[in-house]
């Protein structure tokens, strides 16, 4: 590559991921001791955009580590996803002598990484922060864990009035096109059942199966939707009709987002903002930092994005585990 980087920008951007605040800090403190200069780019892309850019010292990032959210604030940029939005980003770039970006989101915000490096040149490594957990090369994203728990810890409740007053609850979780929410709280919350991308589900039969649950004496479901196949509220008015029970629908929302990181994306974190510096400091760029099998590894862009036929595999076994404990 030949550019010897010596100030980055570090920038989050999309939806916030419970632990973006940990990989910020991780990457200003691990930067700082390799001898780099590090600004902090606020409103992702389009503080890049619109030259929002802060100073950063190792005590800027001081009592993040365990907060929610992210001290740099986000956005989805539309206009980042032009050409012309690309170009006055570069032009910031230019004008901070920035030699270099670690970018903190997910898939959405890998493409402008990858399109910031194929028309400008810019190196730049990206970490994969995002609660939907759906990025190939690496395991697990930062925020998923979290988001799990806090879910969880919702059907938990929810479960409480279910089984007092005898109904059955959809619950809407978040997670976009990926199950990985769904399929998580779904097996740990003992879900009755759970729709999923990437199945066919049988809303036919699941309506027979309650009907014939009642009759066997089964008294309440849950059932835990992914935003991605359907709206809770429309399963809920299906199942009503078709059984004629007592159903709610509830939507677990942008709550899944929220709160203090849980230790596994504290750590998972901390070790991908060390290994992304080292990663541009090695000369790499046009790729992620990722974790599998507990190994850091650097992915690039256009495999990060591909669907993870091995996650897809796991999620079927959590979800043929689910059916099995819910008999
Ligand atoms: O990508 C994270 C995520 O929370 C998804 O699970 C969800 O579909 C989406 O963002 C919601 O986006 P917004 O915050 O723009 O409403």
């Amino acid at each position: 590559m030949g550019i010897k980087i010596k100030r980055i920008g570090v920038l989050t951007s999309g939806g916030d991921a419970p632990g973006m605040n940990a990989a910020v800090r991780s990457v200003v403190r691990c930067a700082i001791q390799r001898g780099l200069e590090v600004k902090g780019v606020m409103r992702g892309y389009e503080g890049l955009i619109q030259n929002e850019i802060i100073d950063m010292n190792a005590r800027s990032v001081s009592n993040i580590l365990g907060r929610g959210g992210t001290i740099l604030k986000t956005a989805r940029s539309k206009e980042f996803m032009t050409k012309e939005g690309r170009a006055k980003a570069h032009a910031t770039i230019k004008k901070n002598a920035l030699d270099a970006l670690i970018i903190i989101g997910g898939n959405g915000s890998f493409k402008g990484a990858h399109a910031l490096w194929e028309e400008f040149k810019v190196p730049n490594i990206g970490i994969p922060g995002t609660i939907d957990n759906d990025i190939s090369g690496s395991d697990y994203t930062i925020g998923a864990h979290t988001a799990v728990s806090t879910a969880l810890d919702a059907i938990d409740k929810i479960r409480d009035t279910v089984t007092s007053m005898e109904r059955i609850y959809i619950v809407e979780v978040m997670g976009r096109h990926d199950p990985f929410i769904a399929i998580r709280v779904g097996l740990a919350g003992g879900a009755e059942d759970v729709l999923f991308p990437y199945t066919q589900y049988n809303t036919v039969q699941m309506c027979d199966d309650i009907v014939a649950g009642r009759k066997k004496g089964k008294r309440s479901w849950i059932i835990v939707v992914s935003e991605g196949v359907a709206k809770a509220g429309d399963i809920a008015d299906m199942i009503k009709k078709k059984t004629g029970f007592s159903v709610r629908a509830i939507v677990l929302g942008h709550v899944q987002r929220g709160g203090s990181p849980e230790a596994f994306d504290r750590i998972l974190a901390s070790r991908l903002g060390y290994e992304a510096v080292e990663a541009l400091l090695k000369g790499h760029t046009d790729s992620m930092v990722g974790v599998v099998a507990g190994d850091l590894k650097i992915v690039p862009y256009k495999k990060a994005c591909e669907k993870d036929h091995k996650k897809v595999m796991l999620d079927d076994n959590l979800y043929k585990l689910t059916k099995i404990l819910a008999t």
